[in-house]
């Protein structure tokens, strides 16, 4: 092969973590040919918006930043390419080709593996520029496992695809099926950060807690669920923290309730999405279970790991959400007490069985709602943090923080820390005195004390 010449890539990514971890796929698909990340626009030789499609206004976004990027282009002469990828791509790509002839290619989520083909086809000027197909199992394999780790958390997929349909989201119709991977690749690529200093790993799927992936042959070859995937994880050496994201209820079997309990290296830490609190409304929504339902889950997780930070998201206004459904939203925000918590306001996503809903409900009360959810969400976030304020926690350094002279975490309930140290100490587990905390964030100093086990 003759030599590669630099050439300058550009990334914005929108959305999910999903997202954010299939950005640093394509920077290593892409490394090979040539191309190193840059943090602005200006000038990049390749432009990719990894979009997300989940809410209008993320989709609306992706326009208004492709008429900015045209421009750019024109005064490139052309030569900037500008490519969409994500779940807007793959719901939309026609409409994007047709709406923005500045763009060169559209590649849907399951077809990143093609990007330097696809590049290629631009360049020769071919006609083909829609690649949006699912080709789940096939991206899994053909995407390089020698990616490279970036600190020492890292985001390892495991799952993607949702089989839920809930009726307000575009999710299963964007990323395809319900799709797990072999045990044994999440295993190599485990091994390969780890070899890099990543101490932490995030397990990712949209229902990553359906996992259900094939063990290794010597294991037996039968599908494991997430807690035996966890507890084989944890036998690693250096991998010190495990985390998955996001679950549904529905998947939230005893085993993974137990890992709770018996696996330390799992992090007291759970982000469960319930979306309301009325079982009329999760009914509407196809959730598939009720709020009773879920409260036991909870209670049940608590009950092997009293501490546990319990995260969720909610989305208010869905049609048909009367006071007294939204006042069970509110109650069930009461009853489970949040660490955190995203809330969105309904947005009406063509093609979902909500989007035909009749009363949908007016932005006013959305608003007001939104408002008052949200108000009660950041008390209870600031009351976890505060919650802190006395306890020596084992922090995963992540880097400097902002401030000169501090370095910066994250305690295992996954809260933003900052402490003073001169040293830099990224990658060990230190033992912070937490002294103050904030709706955002806890701080405090370096304790001399033996490693706290939490
Ligand atoms: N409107 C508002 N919020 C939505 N979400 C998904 N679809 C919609 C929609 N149509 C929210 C849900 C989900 C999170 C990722 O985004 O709360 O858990
Ligand atoms: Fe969307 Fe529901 Fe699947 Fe989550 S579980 S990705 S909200 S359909």
């Amino acid at each position: 092969m003759t030599h590669t010449t630099q050439k300058r890539l550009f990334i914005k990514t929108y959305g999910c973590q999903m997202n954010v971890y299939d950005s640093e796929r394509m920077k290593d698909v892409l490394a090979p040919l040539g191309y190193t990340s840059v943090d602005a626009p200006d000038d990049a030789d390749l432009v990719l918006l990894n979009t997300c499609h989940i809410r209008e206004k993320a989709t609306e976004k992706v326009f208004s930043e492709l008429g900015q990027l045209k421009r750019m282009k024109q005064s490139s002469g052309g030569k900037m390419l500008i490519g969409v990828t994500g779940c807007v791509a793959q719901a939309e790509g026609e409409e994007i080709m047709r709406r923005q002839p500045a763009v060169d290619l559209v590649l849907g989520p399951q077809a990143y593996h093609k990007l330097p083909e696809m590049i290629a086809r631009v360049h020769r000027a071919a006609k083909e520029r829609l690649e949006t197909e699912f080709e789940v199992e096939e991206k899994f394999d053909a995407l390089p496992s020698d990616r490279q780790a970036d600190g020492p958390t890292a985001f390892l997929s495991v799952q993607e695809g949702c089989d839920k349909f809930c009726s307000f989201c575009v999710v299963p119709y964007t990323r395809g099926a319900e799709f797990s991977r072999p045990v044994d690749a999440i295993v190599a690529e485990a091994r390969s950060l780890i070899r890099q200093g990543v101490r932490e790993i995030n397990l990712l799927g949209q229902n990553v807690n359906a996992f259900h992936g094939p063990a290794p042959v010597l294991e037996g070859g039968d599908d494991w669920n997430l807690a035996q995937l966890i507890r084989h994880l944890a036998k690693i050496d250096g991998l010190e923290r495990i985390r998955f994201t996001t679950s549904h209820p529905r998947d939230m079997d005893d085993d993974l309730i137990a890992a709770f309990g018996d696996t330390p290296k799992l992090m007291p830490y759970l982000h469960l999405p319930v979306q309301a609190g009325s079982d009329n409304i999760l009914k509407a929504m196809n959730r598939g279970h009720t709020a009773e339902h879920y409260i036991d889950i909870i209670d049940r997780i608590r009950a092997v790991r009293p501490d546990i930070a319990i995260t969720s998201d909610f989305i208010v206004g869905f049609p048909g959400e009367s006071d007294a459904d939204f006042e069970d939203t509110m109650k069930i925000v009461e009853r489970i007490d949040y660490a955190a918590a995203y809330s969105f306001k309904y947005s009406r996503r063509p093609g979902t069985p909500a989007a035909d809903m009749f009363a949908q409900v007016p932005e006013e009360v959305k608003d007001e709602r939104l408002q008052r959810l949200q108000a009660l969400i950041r008390e209870q976030q600031t009351a976890f943090n505060q919650s802190q304020v006395g306890k020596v926690l084992p922090v995963l350094v992540t880097g400097k923080a902002r401030n000169e002279g501090q370095m910066a975490g994250r305690t295992p309930y996954l809260q933003a820390t900052h402490f003073e140290c001169d040293e830099d100490l990224t990658g060990q587990i230190v033992n912070v005195r937490i002294e103050k905390a904030t709706l955002n964030s806890v701080g405090g100093q370096l304790a001399d004390v033996p490693e706290t086990v939490i």
